[in-house]
Protein backbone atom coordinates (compact mmCIF):
# COMPACT_ATOMS: atom_id res chain seq x y z
CA UNK A 1 0.00 0.00 0.00
CA UNK A 2 1.23 3.15 -0.97
CA UNK A 3 1.73 6.09 1.61
CA UNK A 4 -0.58 9.12 1.05
CA UNK A 5 0.54 12.61 2.58
CA UNK A 6 -2.84 13.93 1.59
CA UNK A 7 -6.17 13.08 0.38
CA UNK A 8 -7.26 15.21 -2.22
CA UNK A 9 -8.44 13.35 -4.87
CA UNK A 10 -9.92 9.77 -5.77
CA UNK A 11 -7.89 9.53 -8.53
CA UNK A 12 -4.74 9.72 -6.45
CA UNK A 13 -5.29 6.22 -5.21
CA UNK A 14 -4.47 3.17 -6.96
CA UNK A 15 -6.06 -0.31 -6.67
CA UNK A 16 -4.01 -1.87 -3.25
CA UNK A 17 -3.89 1.41 -2.17
CA UNK A 18 -7.97 1.96 -2.45
CA UNK A 19 -8.51 -2.01 -1.25
CA UNK A 20 -6.46 -1.16 1.60
CA UNK A 21 -8.38 1.83 2.56
CA UNK A 22 -11.48 -0.13 2.11
CA UNK A 23 -10.01 -3.25 4.42
CA UNK A 24 -9.08 -1.05 7.45
CA UNK A 25 -12.60 1.02 6.94
CA UNK A 26 -13.97 -2.48 7.79
CA UNK A 27 -11.68 -3.30 10.92
CA UNK A 28 -12.60 0.60 11.99
CA UNK A 29 -16.79 -0.36 11.31
CA UNK A 30 -16.30 -3.44 13.36
CA UNK A 31 -14.86 -1.26 16.31
CA UNK A 32 -18.16 0.78 16.06
CA UNK A 33 -20.29 -2.48 16.60
CA UNK A 34 -18.74 -2.50 20.75
CA UNK A 35 -19.99 -0.83 23.54
CA UNK A 36 -16.56 1.18 23.66
CA UNK A 37 -16.43 2.51 20.45
CA UNK A 38 -13.11 4.91 21.00
CA UNK A 39 -9.72 3.62 19.97
CA UNK A 40 -6.82 5.51 21.64
CA UNK A 41 -5.34 5.62 18.24
CA UNK A 42 -4.79 9.32 17.20
CA UNK A 43 -4.52 10.46 21.38
CA UNK A 44 -2.55 14.22 20.98
CA UNK A 45 -3.28 14.65 17.64
CA UNK A 46 -5.07 17.48 16.08
CA UNK A 47 -8.13 17.45 13.56
CA UNK A 48 -9.32 20.78 12.28
CA UNK A 49 -12.75 20.77 10.23
CA UNK A 50 -12.08 24.10 8.01
CA UNK A 51 -15.79 24.13 6.41
CA UNK A 52 -16.24 26.85 3.83
CA UNK A 53 -19.53 25.12 2.26
CA UNK A 54 -22.34 24.34 3.96
CA UNK A 55 -22.13 20.29 5.57
CA UNK A 56 -23.95 18.25 7.39
CA UNK A 57 -23.09 14.91 6.77
CA UNK A 58 -19.64 15.29 5.84
CA UNK A 59 -18.56 17.36 8.11
CA UNK A 60 -20.13 15.40 11.32
CA UNK A 61 -18.63 12.59 10.15
CA UNK A 62 -15.41 13.54 10.16
CA UNK A 63 -15.93 14.78 13.30
CA UNK A 64 -17.16 11.87 14.66
CA UNK A 65 -14.01 10.00 12.94
CA UNK A 66 -11.22 11.83 14.99
CA UNK A 67 -13.33 11.83 17.99
CA UNK A 68 -13.68 7.91 17.71
CA UNK A 69 -10.02 7.88 17.41
CA UNK A 70 -9.01 10.03 20.52
CA UNK A 71 -8.18 12.78 18.57
CA UNK A 72 -8.39 16.87 19.36
CA UNK A 73 -11.33 18.07 17.16
CA UNK A 74 -11.34 21.79 16.19
CA UNK A 75 -14.12 22.75 14.13
CA UNK A 76 -13.94 25.90 12.02
CA UNK A 77 -17.24 27.22 9.58
CA UNK A 78 -16.22 30.14 7.67
CA UNK A 79 -19.93 31.67 8.59
CA UNK A 80 -19.36 33.35 11.56
CA UNK A 81 -14.90 33.68 11.53
CA UNK A 82 -13.00 36.34 10.32
CA UNK A 83 -12.97 34.98 6.71
CA UNK A 84 -16.50 36.90 6.31
CA UNK A 85 -14.51 39.83 7.32
CA UNK A 86 -12.29 39.26 4.27
CA UNK A 87 -9.24 36.80 5.92
CA UNK A 88 -7.85 34.63 2.94
CA UNK A 89 -6.94 30.73 2.52
CA UNK A 90 -3.73 31.20 2.86
CA UNK A 91 -4.25 33.70 6.40
CA UNK A 92 -6.70 31.20 7.75
CA UNK A 93 -4.31 28.25 6.77
CA UNK A 94 -1.19 30.33 8.55
CA UNK A 95 -3.35 30.54 11.61
CA UNK A 96 -4.48 26.90 11.98
CA UNK A 97 -0.71 25.71 11.60
CA UNK A 98 0.11 28.02 14.30
CA UNK A 99 -2.10 26.17 16.35
CA UNK A 100 -0.94 22.56 15.27
CA UNK A 101 -3.27 21.38 12.99
CA UNK A 102 -1.96 17.53 12.48
CA UNK A 103 -4.93 17.15 9.82
CA UNK A 104 -6.84 19.45 8.11
CA UNK A 105 -10.62 18.53 6.80
CA UNK A 106 -11.43 20.73 3.94
CA UNK A 107 -14.85 21.48 2.04
CA UNK A 108 -14.29 24.83 -0.23
CA UNK A 109 -16.73 26.44 -2.92
CA UNK A 110 -13.74 26.63 -5.06
CA UNK A 111 -12.37 23.90 -7.37
CA UNK A 112 -8.51 23.00 -6.07
CA UNK A 113 -8.79 24.55 -2.61
CA UNK A 114 -7.53 21.89 -0.83
CA UNK A 115 -4.75 20.82 -3.41
CA UNK A 116 -3.48 24.68 -3.24
CA UNK A 117 -3.88 24.31 0.93
CA UNK A 118 -1.42 21.15 0.36
CA UNK A 119 1.11 22.43 -1.89
CA UNK A 120 1.56 25.92 -0.87
CA UNK A 121 3.60 25.31 1.48
CA UNK A 122 0.78 27.47 3.97
CA UNK A 123 0.49 24.05 6.64
CA UNK A 124 2.97 21.03 7.04
CA UNK A 125 -0.18 19.05 8.23
CA UNK A 126 -2.09 16.59 5.91
CA UNK A 127 -4.91 17.67 3.82
CA UNK A 128 -7.87 16.28 3.38
CA UNK A 129 -10.74 16.79 0.47
CA UNK A 130 -14.04 17.29 1.90
CA UNK A 131 -15.29 18.46 -1.13
CA UNK A 132 -14.00 21.00 -3.30
CA UNK A 133 -16.44 23.26 -6.05
CA UNK A 134 -17.74 20.19 -8.90
CA UNK A 135 -13.98 19.17 -8.84
CA UNK A 136 -13.69 16.40 -6.01
CA UNK A 137 -14.74 14.46 -2.86
CA UNK A 138 -13.14 11.34 -2.09
CA UNK A 139 -14.25 10.28 0.79
CA UNK A 140 -17.67 9.96 -0.44
CA UNK A 141 -16.36 7.95 -2.99
CA UNK A 142 -14.70 5.72 -0.55
CA UNK A 143 -17.81 5.25 1.28
CA UNK A 144 -19.88 4.73 -1.15
CA UNK A 145 -17.35 2.02 -2.84
CA UNK A 146 -17.57 0.33 1.08
CA UNK A 147 -21.10 0.27 0.71
CA UNK A 148 -21.22 -1.24 -2.25
CA UNK A 149 -18.70 -3.72 -1.11
CA UNK A 150 -20.78 -4.65 1.78
CA UNK A 151 -23.67 -5.50 -0.41
CA UNK A 152 -22.54 -6.88 -3.41
CA UNK A 153 -19.00 -8.11 -3.23
CA UNK A 154 -18.62 -11.45 -0.91
CA UNK A 155 -21.19 -12.38 1.95
CA UNK A 156 -19.54 -13.26 5.25
CA UNK A 157 -16.67 -11.25 5.15
CA UNK A 158 -18.48 -8.30 3.56
CA UNK A 159 -15.88 -8.16 0.28
CA UNK A 160 -12.38 -7.68 2.54
CA UNK A 161 -9.34 -7.79 0.16
CA UNK A 162 -11.78 -7.76 -3.01
CA UNK A 163 -12.46 -5.02 -5.39
CA UNK A 164 -15.81 -4.46 -7.18
CA UNK A 165 -14.75 -6.02 -10.86
CA UNK A 166 -17.75 -7.16 -12.62
CA UNK A 167 -20.36 -4.49 -11.35
CA UNK A 168 -22.18 -2.38 -13.23
CA UNK A 169 -22.84 1.04 -11.32
CA UNK A 170 -25.04 3.60 -12.89
CA UNK A 171 -24.63 7.18 -11.63
CA UNK A 172 -28.11 9.45 -12.61
CA UNK A 173 -28.73 13.11 -12.61
CA UNK A 174 -26.81 16.67 -12.41
CA UNK A 175 -23.14 15.43 -13.21
CA UNK A 176 -22.26 18.41 -14.72
CA UNK A 177 -21.84 19.96 -11.19
CA UNK A 178 -21.25 16.97 -9.39
CA UNK A 179 -17.63 16.07 -7.22
CA UNK A 180 -19.62 12.94 -6.20
CA UNK A 181 -19.94 11.76 -9.52
CA UNK A 182 -16.25 12.39 -11.03
CA UNK A 183 -14.77 11.15 -7.80
CA UNK A 184 -16.99 7.78 -8.22
CA UNK A 185 -15.82 7.31 -12.27
CA UNK A 186 -12.40 7.82 -11.05
CA UNK A 187 -12.66 5.16 -8.16
CA UNK A 188 -14.93 2.64 -9.16
CA UNK A 189 -12.95 2.78 -12.03
CA UNK A 190 -9.78 2.48 -10.59
CA UNK A 191 -11.28 -0.94 -8.59
CA UNK A 192 -12.84 -2.66 -11.83
CA UNK A 193 -16.74 -1.35 -11.99
CA UNK A 194 -18.04 -0.29 -14.84
CA UNK A 195 -19.97 2.93 -14.89
CA UNK A 196 -22.57 4.46 -16.86
CA UNK A 197 -23.95 8.01 -16.11
CA UNK A 198 -27.47 9.45 -16.93
CA UNK A 199 -28.21 12.31 -17.28
CA UNK A 200 -30.13 15.51 -20.05
CA UNK A 201 -27.25 16.42 -22.23
CA UNK A 202 -27.52 19.69 -20.27
CA UNK A 203 -26.07 18.09 -16.97
CA UNK A 204 -23.14 16.15 -18.51
CA UNK A 205 -20.06 18.04 -18.67
CA UNK A 206 -18.02 18.96 -22.16
CA UNK A 207 -15.75 16.32 -22.43
CA UNK A 208 -17.19 13.89 -20.48
CA UNK A 209 -16.15 11.03 -23.24
CA UNK A 210 -12.67 11.14 -22.33
CA UNK A 211 -13.96 9.96 -18.77
CA UNK A 212 -13.56 6.24 -17.72
CA UNK A 213 -17.23 5.47 -18.17
CA UNK A 214 -20.42 5.03 -20.67
CA UNK A 215 -22.45 7.93 -21.17
CA UNK A 216 -26.40 7.86 -21.51
CA UNK A 217 -29.17 9.91 -21.72
CA UNK A 218 -32.26 7.19 -21.16
CA UNK A 219 -32.54 6.15 -17.91
CA UNK A 220 -35.35 3.49 -18.48
CA UNK A 221 -32.83 2.18 -21.21
CA UNK A 222 -30.17 1.69 -19.13
CA UNK A 223 -31.91 0.28 -16.36
CA UNK A 224 -33.67 -2.88 -18.49
CA UNK A 225 -30.95 -3.24 -20.68
CA UNK A 226 -27.79 -2.28 -18.45
CA UNK A 227 -29.23 -4.23 -15.25
CA UNK A 228 -27.14 -1.81 -13.19
CA UNK A 229 -25.95 -3.51 -9.79
CA UNK A 230 -26.34 -0.24 -8.13
CA UNK A 231 -28.08 3.10 -8.62
CA UNK A 232 -26.92 6.44 -7.33
CA UNK A 233 -28.64 8.81 -7.73
CA UNK A 234 -27.12 12.83 -7.85
CA UNK A 235 -28.74 15.75 -6.13
CA UNK A 236 -29.78 18.55 -8.52
CA UNK A 237 -27.48 21.16 -7.56
CA UNK A 238 -29.67 24.78 -7.72
CA UNK A 239 -27.29 26.38 -6.24
CA UNK A 240 -25.05 25.74 -8.76
CA UNK A 241 -27.05 26.69 -11.24
CA UNK A 242 -27.95 30.52 -10.60
CA UNK A 243 -31.19 31.86 -10.01
CA UNK A 244 -34.09 30.09 -8.84
CA UNK A 245 -33.98 26.33 -9.50
CA UNK A 246 -37.59 25.56 -9.84
CA UNK A 247 -38.64 23.54 -6.85
CA UNK A 248 -39.85 24.28 -3.52
CA UNK A 249 -37.66 24.40 -0.71
CA UNK A 250 -38.87 20.76 0.62
CA UNK A 251 -37.40 19.86 -2.76
CA UNK A 252 -41.00 18.73 -4.28
CA UNK A 253 -41.06 19.89 -8.16
CA UNK A 254 -43.19 23.09 -8.89
CA UNK A 255 -44.49 24.83 -11.82
CA UNK A 256 -41.97 27.95 -11.51
CA UNK A 257 -39.53 27.93 -14.31
CA UNK A 258 -36.13 26.37 -14.56
CA UNK A 259 -32.72 28.41 -15.36
CA UNK A 260 -32.71 26.12 -18.85
CA UNK A 261 -30.63 23.19 -17.60
CA UNK A 262 -34.14 20.96 -18.04
CA UNK A 263 -37.16 22.47 -19.01
CA UNK A 264 -39.48 22.11 -16.03
CA UNK A 265 -38.79 20.57 -12.66
CA UNK A 266 -41.58 18.20 -13.62
CA UNK A 267 -40.12 16.98 -17.04
CA UNK A 268 -36.97 15.89 -15.26
CA UNK A 269 -38.29 13.73 -12.79
CA UNK A 270 -40.15 11.86 -15.49
CA UNK A 271 -37.32 11.15 -17.37
CA UNK A 272 -34.60 11.30 -14.19
CA UNK A 273 -36.63 10.16 -11.41
CA UNK A 274 -36.38 7.22 -9.68
CA UNK A 275 -39.44 6.66 -7.96
CA UNK A 276 -41.75 3.09 -7.35
CA UNK A 277 -41.90 1.90 -10.87
CA UNK A 278 -38.27 2.39 -11.50
CA UNK A 279 -37.15 0.37 -8.63
CA UNK A 280 -39.33 -2.54 -9.49
CA UNK A 281 -37.19 -2.07 -13.23
CA UNK A 282 -34.11 -3.27 -11.29
CA UNK A 283 -32.66 -6.55 -10.81
CA UNK A 284 -33.44 -7.73 -7.30
CA UNK A 285 -30.23 -7.85 -5.36
CA UNK A 286 -29.38 -4.12 -7.06
CA UNK A 287 -28.83 -1.20 -4.22
CA UNK A 288 -29.99 2.34 -4.41
CA UNK A 289 -27.54 4.97 -3.31
CA UNK A 290 -27.89 9.06 -2.44
CA UNK A 291 -24.82 11.22 -1.35
CA UNK A 292 -27.67 13.35 0.41
CA UNK A 293 -28.78 15.83 0.73
CA UNK A 294 -31.79 15.01 -0.83
CA UNK A 295 -34.02 16.54 -3.14
CA UNK A 296 -37.07 14.43 -2.01
CA UNK A 297 -39.90 14.60 -5.34
CA UNK A 298 -37.28 15.98 -7.79
CA UNK A 299 -34.79 13.26 -8.61
CA UNK A 300 -35.85 10.68 -6.16
CA UNK A 301 -39.30 9.53 -4.90
CA UNK A 302 -40.09 9.64 -0.94
CA UNK A 303 -41.37 5.57 -1.90
CA UNK A 304 -37.61 5.10 -3.25
CA UNK A 305 -35.57 6.62 -0.96
CA UNK A 306 -37.58 4.77 1.79
CA UNK A 307 -37.96 1.36 -0.21
CA UNK A 308 -35.91 -1.45 1.01
CA UNK A 309 -33.71 -1.75 -1.34
CA UNK A 310 -32.28 2.42 0.00
CA UNK A 311 -28.60 1.90 1.27
CA UNK A 312 -28.82 5.93 2.05
CA UNK A 313 -28.23 5.83 5.37
CA UNK A 314 -26.02 3.34 5.69
CA UNK A 315 -23.86 5.12 3.43
CA UNK A 316 -24.03 7.85 6.39
CA UNK A 317 -22.80 5.37 8.78
CA UNK A 318 -20.20 3.99 6.34
CA UNK A 319 -18.80 7.17 6.17
CA UNK A 320 -17.34 7.36 9.86
CA UNK A 321 -15.65 4.02 9.28
CA UNK A 322 -14.29 5.24 5.68
CA UNK A 323 -12.77 8.90 7.22
CA UNK A 324 -11.86 6.96 10.41
CA UNK A 325 -9.64 4.99 7.78
CA UNK A 326 -8.64 8.19 6.26
CA UNK A 327 -7.16 9.56 9.58
CA UNK A 328 -5.92 6.69 10.39
CA UNK A 329 -3.50 5.89 7.35
CA UNK A 330 -2.40 9.57 7.05
CA UNK A 331 -1.74 10.36 10.66
CA UNK A 332 -0.56 6.71 12.42
CA UNK A 333 0.64 5.47 9.49
CA UNK A 334 4.02 5.96 8.23
CA UNK A 335 3.40 9.68 8.25
CA UNK A 336 2.30 9.78 12.14
CA UNK A 337 5.10 7.70 13.24
CA UNK A 338 7.80 10.49 11.86
N1 LIG B 1 -22.71 13.86 0.84
C1 LIG B 1 -22.33 15.05 1.34
O1 LIG B 1 -21.23 15.56 1.03
O2 LIG B 1 -23.23 15.60 2.20
P1 LIG B 1 -23.02 16.95 3.02
O3 LIG B 1 -23.00 18.08 2.02
O4 LIG B 1 -24.17 17.03 3.98
O5 LIG B 1 -21.68 16.86 3.71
Amino acid sequence: MRQLRHLLSAADLDRETAVALLDTAASMAATQEREMKKLPTLRGRTVVNLFFEDSTRTRISFETAAKRLSADVINFAAKGSSVSKGESLKDTALTLQAMGADAVVVRHQASGAPHRLAHAGWVESAVVNAGDGTHQHPTQALLDAFTIRQHLVGAGDAGVGKDLAGLHVAIVGDVLHSRVARSNVDLLGTLGARVTLVAPPTLLPVGVETWRCDASYHLDEVIAEGRPDAIMMLRVQRERMGSAGGAASDGAPTSRPTTGFFPSPLEYTRAYGLDARRVAMLPEHAIVMHPGPMNRGLEISADAADSPRAVITEQVSNGVAVRMAVLYHLLAGERGAQ
